[in-house]
């Protein structure tokens, strides 16, 4: 069999933290499922500067395109928060993806029946949410010239730009998922205001006519905004531009009860980019109470669109479903004033659970109950 070798980007922050407990995972299901691994470790964002002077350093610039996929923590740091924007975390992140050429970021928003309570929400409007949402990532504001301060600093200017291309690409990838789903695709512009916007309907409008089966409708992002709380069912696949995805993921991420629960899969033409949606939440760093869960997601991910293994994916899937089943709860997802595991037990605890059946794993409270009964 392929040995697979993945470039692991711990980055900044909590990054290190919950990629030694992805780490962990991508291990237990190597171990269980007969997959071999290597891992090698490269710097990214403000710990790339750190040892080489660039937010994305040679070494690790070379790295991530001869490995079969990337591992990515967070990037971020206060401390570079004034630096010139070619030395600043975030630019790092920014060359990495447009490196790789991975243009579809995909970010499911799936709500766990276990932390239905946790979310600021009704739990009526919670049950059976399962959202994907497709950003374009490789364009748009984030990286559209010219951009910049004027001389004086008084004025600056960013570009919205997206060619036809651009947007076809990124469709093509919500159709064929919703296909895969349960047919529908709502595509997000502000149609009403901006050119950009009027391409992107009529080009996401085209590529629906190659797929009759999936049922496409359009929102403007101040609608979808709204929608998406008010009556997230309503939702299968959320195709957006980059900067609208950017603000809509991390909005429905309060619909599961933690951003530290989501992870996300960026696809390109070459190795997919893998990692959690949360950034690198510098204040809680360092201090084992970090969510592991969304970069132990995020290996579900690599295993299945990066490696092509769904059966280990599905597992460690269920793992974290099971933990959480048990009543395994890191402090951004406990009761106010009840105990929560640190990061690296609750990685412990997942990493246990990955390729075990559910019988074998049924908690000590349902085991008392099936005592009770027998
Ligand atoms: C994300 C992050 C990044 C983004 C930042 C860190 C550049 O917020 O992945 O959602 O805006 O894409
Ligand atoms: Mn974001």
């Amino acid at each position: 069999m392929k040995t697979y070798s993945i470039a692991v980007l711990p980055g900044d922050g909590i990054g290190p933290e919950v990629i030694a407990e992805a780490e962990r995972a991508l291990e237990a299901a190597g171990d269980r499922f007969g997959i071999p691994f290597t891992l090698q470790r490269f710097p990214i964002g403000a710990a790339g500067v750190a040892a080489a002077g660039d937010p994305f350093p040679e070494a690790t610039r070379a790295a991530v395109t001869r490995g079969d996929a990337v591992l990515l923590g967070a990037v971020g740091d206060p401390s570079l928060d004034q630096a010139p924007r070619h030395l600043r975390p975030e630019s790092g992140l920014l060359a990495l993806r447009a490196q790789l050429g991975v243009y579809a970021n995909l970010r499911p928003v799936a709500v766990f029946p276990a932390l239905v309570d946790r979310s600021p929400l009704k739990a009526d409007r919670l049950e059976g949410v399962d959202v994907l949402i497709v950003r374009e990532l490789t364009g748009g504001l984030y990286y559209g010239e010219p951009r910049g301060r004027d001389a004086g600093g008084a004025a600056a200017v960013n570009t919205l730009r997206y060619t036809a291309a651009e947007i076809k690409r990124v469709a093509r990838v919500a159709f064929e998922a919703a296909r895969q789903r349960r047919g529908h695709v709502t595509s997000v512009d502000k149609a009403n205001v901006l050119e950009v916007s009027q391409l992107w309907r009529e080009t996401v409008t085209r590529v629906g006519q190659d797929y009759p089966d999936v049922r496409l409708d359009h929102l403007y992002v101040d609608t979808a905004a709204m929608r998406l709380v008010a009556d997230p069912k309503a939702f299968d696949v959320l195709l957006t531009e980059n900067m609208f995805g950017d603000i809509l993921s991390d909005e429905a991420a309060v619909l599961v009860g933690s951003l530290g629960l989501l992870p996300s899969a960026s696809l390109g033409e070459g190795p997919g980019l893998f990692e959690p949606i949360h950034g690198s939440a510098p204040d809680i760093a360092g201090r084992d109470v970090a969510n592991p869960i969304g970069a132990i997601a995020t290996v579900a991910l690599l295993l299945r669109h990066g490696l092509g293994l769904a059966e280990p994916a599905a597992a460690v899937e269920r793992a974290i479903s099971l933990a959480l089943e048990q009543g395994a709860r890191t402090r951004d997802i406990a009761e106010p004033g009840a105990p929560a595991l640190g990061t690296r037990a609750m990685g412990e605890r997942i990493a246990g659970l990955i390729g075990v059946s559910h019988t074998e794993s049924v908690g000590p409270a349902e085991r008392n109950a099936k005592a009770q009964h027998a």
